[in-house]
């Protein structure tokens, strides 16, 4: 497609060249994007908006929650409540689902989402996004429940993210292959940079937070110290680092340029699977990584085959250039 189209043209000709998404899934992303340039406009007024600092309560993981994760969580709704294409919401400053109310008429998608990921990073000036992931609510003429979000990755039939940096980017699939478009303010539209976006099988460079080195398991140690030891070491190369502490940062940059990122188990909190959850930040990054060549495991099983067993599951996560992928998947297995 020819560079610099809009996101809506972009969708338009994905509905007619493949069919593969309905004119109601269509309307879903589009209402998604508009929710992120308003939440890009508060994003980039920051203290001459009054949206920097801790709204002074808790979601549900024990998190202090920011005011810029409720108003991005507040605009996410609002803007997609009414439109007739979802049952339902689930969100990260959520404690349970939000079903459309009955004022309005109820679609078949099911919409998650971390409103604002990256929070430590609003008050300093980083890179910040939203991610989003969208699945069909089983057939059947039942409510919606809980239960009908409980869907492994791979049923997964839209996913993306949209990061607020020196530009304001969404990155979609919706299974063929990732696209991404920057916003341009004049126009007020996402145009289309690039598609069929592709992750290098080799990189050398890998995004883990360090500091929490000592709690890690002995696979993530061998693999991290390897790289370190460098041309010197098993590995014959040096490796660059890098660790932003916005997923969606760091994803971006892999999908920009190769690169592994890890956020694996560690002994901090032996009882909780990770620090990342399942549903609205592993599941659609690992889909968008895979989509672009890449992989994503848990260390042991591939993150899409995952079936959650709750909302807000939390899920240790390897992902990015696949031969990195796949080794750090093999020494889990003692390999
Ligand atoms: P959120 O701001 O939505 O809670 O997510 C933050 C996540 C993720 O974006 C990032 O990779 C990680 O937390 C950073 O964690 P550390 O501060 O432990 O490095
Ligand atoms: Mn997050
Ligand atoms: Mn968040």
């Amino acid at each position: 497609m020819p560079k610099n189209i809009s996101l809506t043209r972009y969708l338009v000709e994905q509905q007619r060249i493949d069919g593969h998404i309905p004119p109601e899934l269509r309307l879903l992303i589009e209402v998604v994007a508009r929710a992120c340039k308003g939440i890009s406009q508060a994003v980039n007024k920051g203290a001459l908006g009054d949206v920097m600092g801790t709204a002074g309560s808790e979601n549900v993981q024990g998190e202090i929650q920011k005011k810029l994760d409720i108003i991005a969580n507040e605009v996410l709704i609002e803007a997609n409540e009414w439109g007739g294409h979802l049952a339902a919401m689930a969100s990260e400053e959520m404690d349970s689902i939000y079903v459309v109310p009955n004022r309005y008429p109820q679609g078949e998608y099911l919409l998650m989402f971390d409103p604002l990921d990256g929070s430590s990073n609003i008050d300093v000036n980083v890179s910040i996004g939203t991610i989003f992931s969208v699945l069909k609510k089983a057939e059947g003429n039942h409510g919606v429940e809980e239960s009908d979000f409980l869907q492994a990755g791979s049923s997964q039939v839209a996913a993306g993210y949209c990061v607020y940096g020196p530009q304001t980017t969404l990155v979609l699939t919706v299974g063929d292959g990732v696209a991404m478009f920057t916003l341009d303010r004049e126009q007020g539209s996402f145009l289309l940079i690039e598609e069929n976006v592709k992750i290098p099988d080799n990189t050398q460079e890998f995004a883990i937070n360090m500091s929490n080195m000592r709690h890690w398991d002995e696979p993530v140690k061998r693999y991290i110290d390897e790289c370190l030891q460098g041309k010197e070491g098993p590995r014959g190369k040096d490796f660059n680092m890098r660790w932003i502490a916005s997923m969606v940062a760091d994803v971006h940059r892999i999908l920009c340029r190769g690169g592994v990122f890890l956020y694996p188990w560690d002994k901090r909190e032996p009882e909780k699977a990770g620090k990342l959850r399942l549903m609205y930040e592993a599941n659609p990054m690992s889909w968008l990584i895979e989509q672009a060549g890449g992989a994503a495991t848990n260390g042991k099983q591939r993150i899409l085959d995952l079936q959650p067993t709750k909302l807000h599951e939390r899920v240790s996560v390897i992902l990015g250039s696949k031969n990195e992928v796949e080794r750090v998947t093999a020494y889990h297995s003692g390999l």
